[in-house]
């Protein structure tokens, strides 16, 4: 819902811009922050939570499994990175 690059669909636009606004802010303290610390923008997934609801692809522990094992294997040069949960990359 936050990638520009990747959008297809036309709904929750304030929810999109939202997201959208979050990963500037990601940058931003990616740059602040750089040699300190790794900050990367997670897409979780569309996961089984209050929110994502009962139909959404993931489970909770899925989803939480796969950012703990992408998280892992981070090095400092993916600092200021969009990631998917597996570790893929997203457009911004
Ligand atoms: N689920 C998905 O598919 C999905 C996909 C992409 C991104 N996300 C993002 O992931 C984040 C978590 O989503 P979720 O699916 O886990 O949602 P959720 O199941 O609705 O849980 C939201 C959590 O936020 C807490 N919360 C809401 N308003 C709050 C406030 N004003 N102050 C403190 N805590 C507050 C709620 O606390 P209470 O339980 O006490 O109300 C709840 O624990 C959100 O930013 C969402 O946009 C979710």
């Amino acid at each position: 819902m936050g990638s520009i690059g990747s959008r297809t669909g036309t709904s929750g636009w304030l929810y999109r811009a939202s997201k959208a606004a979050l990963n500037s802010l990601l940058k931003d303290v990616a740059l602040a922050l750089a040699g300190r610390a790794t900050c990367i923008a997670f897409h979780p997934g569309w996961v089984r939570t209050d929110m994502g609801g009962a139909g959404a692809d993931l489970s909770v522990e899925r989803s939480v499994a796969d950012l703990r094992r992408t998280i892992a294997a981070l090095t400092p040069a993916y600092t200021g990175r969009f990631l998917n949960h597996d570790g893929s990359p997203i457009d911004w």
